[in-house]
């Protein structure tokens, strides 16, 4: 089982403390979402497998934290500048604005408005999607020169230091620069909870190569993505590809599969269930290019005349000099983190005919491990001892001590927030130093003595 629609992840999300609404308290900002105390330790644990699976596992990738902030004319030569652009139409009829390309058709292939269905739109015009912003105190919002951009993708951070990374590193190809962070897009039509916002945050990786080695590495690296979303806890059932069309290609790329979740089960429609998770694409030479300062054009003019820099690379066992191409794995973390959700939510019938909600979440991916109940919070020696073994788990694994209501309550709320074990300390516990263990999937629970409580818990969890 996995949750029915988006909602019931957004109801459980503010419930239990994954993610709020963002500036709630004075009427909220449309498609921005804080994430509370649950949702910053799965964000961090999505973030963590990806940067040891991309970075520490291998032996051909560095990291890297780049600018949000950079010099404009990176946005010019990336073709942001240009080409970032959604095409918008309002509706005439109930001044709804819209992005004309994800509407749909009426049988004369007139876009119709997704809110009202009237087909009397305005003309499409490009909407760039680049947050505007000024630098430097001096700077008044008309001043050209002091206008920047928040990045909308971390990508061209790594292509501008591809340098950098390559002399300081001593890389051959094929290597890949990793990075993860906040990307904006001023999106016409944000929406779906933490789908689509205009603040988000990305996990990218540019895998530099051989012109001809990279269609054998992209499809190495679709593949890979495949296993690693399921090691998140995926089920194999609501992952599919997407090969995009020629039409559908960004400016710089070559060909791009989209990895798609089923986001929206509840559709009848099988084929309208599916929305990106994430894309892999290969960029060819594009990006080295476009930010070298030797290339020309046919007329023998510098396509790039700011650039100090030249983006090729020298093998030394060929004597070569050239650009090479770059395969792009990048997936959000805030639209990972809404799958994990999704596919992790389960519902249970307790004997008592109660529905209680299970979110079964991989170990690595519950923003708790273990919860440390003391079963009677009014006698001192079960509470002191529960604390105790709270404090010694905390070493080495991210533990909780609980004692705000009954047992039964806390299980359930151990269980709707993912939390694989709960510790619980009892009468008995005070007289033969062991405690209950309960298994979150099953209830079942076992007896288990203090002594070996944390390599036990060690040896389950992992
Ligand atoms: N550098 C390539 C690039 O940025 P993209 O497909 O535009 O490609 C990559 O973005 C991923 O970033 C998407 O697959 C999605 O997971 C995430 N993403 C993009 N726009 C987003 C938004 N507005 N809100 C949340 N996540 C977004």
């Amino acid at each position: 089982m996995s949750a029915p629609n988006i909602e019931t992840i957004v109801s459980l999300s503010k419930r239990r403390g994954f993610v709020y609404p963002a500036s709630e308290i004075y009427g909220g900002l449309g498609s921005s979402w804080d994430y509370g105390p649950l949702g910053v330790e799965l964000a961090n644990n999505i973030k963590k497998s990806w940067w040891r699976w991309i970075v520490y596992e291998r032996d051909d990738i560095e990291g890297l934290d780049s600018s949000i902030i950079q010099n404009r004319l990176v946005w010019k030569y990336s073709g942001h500048e240009q080409t970032f652009h959604d095409p918008l139409v309002d509706c005439r009829d109930c001044k709804t604005r819209l992005r004309e390309d994800k509407l749909d058709r009426d049988a004369n292939g007139k876009p119709v408005c997704s809110n009202c269905g009237s087909t009397n739109l305005t003309e499409s015009r490009p909407f760039n999607l680049m947050f505007r912003t000024t630098v430097g105190a001096a700077s008044s919002d008309e001043d050209e020169s002091a206008l920047a951009y928040l990045r909308p993708e971390t990508a061209q951070g790594i292509f501008i230091n591809f340098a950098n990374v390559l002399n300081t590193s001593r890389r051959k190809l094929p290597f890949g620069i990793a990075q993860i962070g906040k990307a904006f897009r001023n999106e016409v039509t944000p929406g779906n909870f933490i789908f689509r916002t205009r603040e988000f945050e990305q996990m990218e990786m540019e895998y530099f190569c051989r012109a001809e080695d990279a269609p054998r590495l992209h499809q190495e690296w679709i593949d890979g993505f495949q296993g690693w979303l399921e090691s998140l806890g995926l089920s194999a059932a609501n992952l599919s590809l997407y090969e995009q069309t020629k039409e559908e290609l960004a400016h710089y790329a070559e060909r791009t599969v989209d990895i798609m979740y089923r986001y929206f089960p509840e559709r009848e429609d099988e084929s309208k269930q599916w929305d990106e998770l994430m894309g892999i694409a290969n960029r060819t030479d594009y990006d080295l290019r476009v930010h070298s300062k030797k290339p020309e054009d046919a007329e023998g003019k510098r396509i790039n005349p700011d650039s100090t820099e030249d983006l090729s690379y020298f093998d030394t066992a060929t004597n070569e000099r050239f650009y090479p191409y770059v395969i792009e794995p990048a997936i959000g973390v805030n639209r990972t983190l809404l799958a994990v959700m999704m596919d992790a939510y389960t519902e249970k019938t307790n004997e008592k005919g109660e529905t209680r909600v299970i979110l079964k979440l991989t170990p690595e991916m519950a923003p708790i491990k273990v919860a440390v109940l003391p079963l009677a919070k009014n006698k001192p020696e079960i509470v002191e001892m529960a604390k105790k073994i709270k404090k010694d788990l905390q070493r080495s694994m991210r533990t909780v001590y609980d004692d705000t209501g009954g047992i039964g309550k806390l299980y359930a709320r151990q269980d709707e927030i993912g939390t694989p074990f709960c510790v619980t300390v009892d009468h008995e516990s005070l007289e033969d130093n062991a405690v209950t263990v309960r298994d979150r999937d099953t209830w079942e629970q076992e007896r288990v003595g203090t002594d070996s409580l944390r390599e036990y818990l060690q040896k389950r969890l992992s």
